[in-house]
């Protein structure tokens, strides 16, 4: 099966009809499988699957193994009780046509563009108030990215100064929260990064001048996923307060980096939020900052649980860098750029 080919699995005319319109809209292939043993031959292969209501139970019954990009497909109003064995087959989502054809068109959009795989993705998270989280993930993003490789840096922090001022994209033309939050599911992920502002690959998803109205971790969920399929790399700014919204980005991260300040304090708080990382299940990565303290970084990350990546000294010249609009990252030798680069190894980033 090439790249740019979604399974199907349906034997329903009505249904193939359907799809096979919209794959044509998106300009993608799709192989058609008419039965569970067809379906299970392409399954891991294909970038994408839709499956047919007609053929989901026989298929939850034959326990498919775990792939993403699975999505459950079928006339308004799909009875509920298909909703178990949507779960069963690992579906992201059951949408119902014709309601959901701009939807699926992006999906399969995603598909014709080779992006329908989730990057790697990097939750930042400071243990303590100032920890430096918010500018290491701006660091992290702004290293990481090239117009070979773009990078998405999402600001999930409403209560933060805006991510975009530190990567000096503020002022730049682009679509922000308030505007994806109206309209959620509207974006292909191609369509997301160049709506974003970006500049040299790195686009950033930020907050904007004004209110900002608490986001629906169903909005969170889909622009997330569309930033996974459209970047070689996303890296978020995770608020310590991780609620509903928090722990929903989070769930979707490959990684989560805990930037401590090296002091009893901050170590302490660090702890808490050391727990609640490692509970969400993904590898936890710890960086410092405060060289010259009494407190070793080893011994610190043996105290939380987690592994040391990177014991970072203070960045000179970061204010004047940042005022400047030039972002944290202006040498590719500083002690931010040395961090990023640890972390970008191994996470398998680069
Ligand atoms: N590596 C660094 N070197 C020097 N100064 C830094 C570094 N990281 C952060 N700072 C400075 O520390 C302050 C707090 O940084 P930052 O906003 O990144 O922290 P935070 O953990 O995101 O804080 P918050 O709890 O408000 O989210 C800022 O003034 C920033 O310029
Ligand atoms: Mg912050």
């Amino acid at each position: 099966m090439s790249a740019a080919t979604a399974l199907l699995v349906t034997a329903e005319h009505r249904l193939l009809d359907d799809m096979l319109r919209l794959a044509a809209a998106a300009g993608v292939m799709m192989e058609v499988a008419h039965d569970i043993p067809a379906a299970l031959r392409s399954w891991t292969a294909a970038p994408v699957v839709l499956v047919g209501t007609d053929l989901l139970p026989d298929l939850a019954a034959a326990a498919p193994v775990r792939r993403g990009q699975v999505h459950v497909v079928g006339a308004a109003p799909v009875p509920d009780k298909l909703f178990r064995d949507a779960l069963a087959v690992g579906a992201a989502t059951v949408v119902d046509l014709p309601a959901a054809e701009s939807w699926l068109v992006e999906r399969l959009t995603d598909v014709a563009d080779g992006t329908a795989q989730s990057a790697l993705t990097v939750a930042v998270v400071g243990g303590s108030g100032g920890a430096g989280a918010t500018t290491f993930a701006a660091a992290l993003a702004q290293y990481a990215a090239s117009p070979a490789r773009p990078v998405i840096l999402v600001d999930a922090d409403p209560l933060g100064a805006g991510i975009d001022r530190v990567v000096g994209l503020d002022e730049a033309d682009g679509v922000r929260w308030g505007s994806l939050a109206q309209s959620p599911g509207r974006f292909s992920s191609r369509s997301l990064r160049e709506a974003l502002p970006q500049r040299g690959g790195l686009g950033v998803l930020t907050w904007g001048p004004g209110t900002r109205p608490p986001l629906a971790a169903g909005t969170v969920r889909e622009v997330l996923s569309a930033a996974q399929r459209g970047s070689h790399l996303v890296v978020v700014d995770l608020p310590r307060h991780l609620d509903a919204v928090g722990s929903e980005v989070l769930s979707r991260c490959s990684h989560a980096l805990l930037v401590t300040w090296l002091s009893m304090e901050s170590v302490a708080a660090s702890s808490r939020i050391a727990v609640r990382l490692a509970d969400s299940g993904r590898p936890v990565h710890l960086l410092t900052r405060g060289r010259g303290s009494a407190l070793d970084p080893q011994e610190v990350a043996r105290t939380l649980g987690t592994s040391l990546l990177a014991s970072m000294s203070d960045q000179r010249r970061l204010e004047e860098w940042i005022a400047l609009g030039l972002g944290p990252v202006h040498s590719r030798r500083g002690p931010l750029a040395r961090a990023a680069a640890s972390v970008l190894t191994t996470v398998g980033a680069r």
